[in-house]
């Protein structure tokens, strides 16, 4: 017979950057939340100490996601957690590879349900040091050399809040959460997914270029990366003035700027973005990493449905396929959903 085994369900969100784009690795700011899409792990104990997986998302023959999963669980070990033998099944509502953080999510919903299931309570300190564990799968077993907000914004996120990240923190990126009432102002934010796919786990692709490029100190990039961290801080304050307006033009700045200076946007992009403009949105943007994934959108509620048919008139005139969009809001981090003994 088998002792009964602890079994946890946890989730963790994905999440969309409302502005401060390319800033984490350069030591900038960003803005990102968690939005209500999300990632749930039931983690079980093995008797023996093997780790053993399953994905109702991946697609056959495809392994990368167990790279990430068995990243986190390597990286909770060198911190110095007692990781035991584990069965380990994951879903997602979040869309895979497809700019709102999917593999954060899933880093973190392993990350959080190993907590669940050590007993380790998910304070601050804690969910810093699974948020750091996170990141290093990624950029160590992985191979994406990506920057820390995406894993922040899974375990630190807030209910109504954006998280504003410092990365020039000499003690660690400091966060701190701020009011989003974009609801209760009228407005909505609109997520516009191109369908153009990318992915950061590629040394020799646009992200680690782009990276080499900042270390380099190439001008135009780190123009870029000024002017983005001075829109962080402007919006920032305008979120607290309430002056909607301005926040949308500093998005659409933004976009400006990833556009011509950090050269990371595409022309799905570049239409979503230009569309929702001429069709009345306040502001609107790439968000993530580019190459393809998502734009946000800050819209009037009552104009989010002709800014998406709008959206969706020009890239059929153009013979693309019609995106997908979803609204967000900011959902909470990460957490324990259910503990079975
Ligand atoms: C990806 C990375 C993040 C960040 C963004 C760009 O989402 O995972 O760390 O660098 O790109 O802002």
């Amino acid at each position: 017979m088998h002792s009964p085994r602890p079994a946890v369900v946890a989730r963790a969100p994905g999440r969309v950057n409302l502005i401060g784009e390319h800033t984490d690795y350069n030591g900038g700011q960003c803005l990102p939340f968690a939005i209500r899409l999300a990632t749930t792990a039931t983690v079980t104990l093995r008797a023996d100490d093997q780790l053993r997986m399953t994905s109702t998302e991946a697609a056959p023959g495809d392994a990368l996601w167990q790279r990430y999963v068995v990243g986190v669980v390597a990286e909770l070990r060198a911190a110095g957690w007692t990781v035991p033998g584990l069965d380990i099944g994951l879903a997602s509502t979040v869309p895979l590879g497809g700019g709102l953080s999917s593999s954060a999510a899933l880093e973190c919903a392993v990350a959080t349900a190993v907590a669940g299931l050590l007993g380790i309570p998910l304070d601050a300190d804690t969910r810093r040091l699974l948020a750091g564990a996170c990141r290093r799968a990624e950029t160590d077993h992985v191979g994406a050399p990506t920057g820390g907000m995406d894993q922040l914004a899974s375990m630190l996120g807030a209910e109504g809040h954006a998280l504003l990240v410092d990365f020039a923190d000499p003690g660690g990126p400091a966060t701190t959460p701020v009011p989003l009432p974009v609801t209760a102002a009228g407005l909505a934010l609109l997520v516009t997914d191109t369908g153009v796919r990318h992915s950061l786990a590629d040394g020799d692709g646009g992200y680690a270029q782009r990276r080499r490029e900042c270390e380099a100190g190439e001008p135009r990039r780190l123009r870029h990366v000024t002017t983005e961290n001075d829109r962080v801080r402007a919006a920032v304050e305008a979120i607290d003035d309430g002056e909607w307006d301005r926040l949308g033009a500093l998005m659409t700045a933004s976009h400006a700027s990833l556009r011509d200076d950090f050269e990371v946007s595409v022309p799905q992009l570049d239409l979503a973005v230009e569309t929702a403009n001429g069709a009345g949105a306040l502001g609107s943007r790439m968000t993530g990493g580019g190459f393809g994934g998502c734009t946000i959108t800050l819209v009037a509620a009552d104009r989010a449905a002709v800014v998406r048919e709008a959206v969706d008139a020009a890239y059929a005139e153009r013979g693309w396929a019609r995106p997908v969009h979803h609204l967000v809001e900011p959902g909470p981090g990460a957490e324990v959903l259910s503990t079975a003994g």
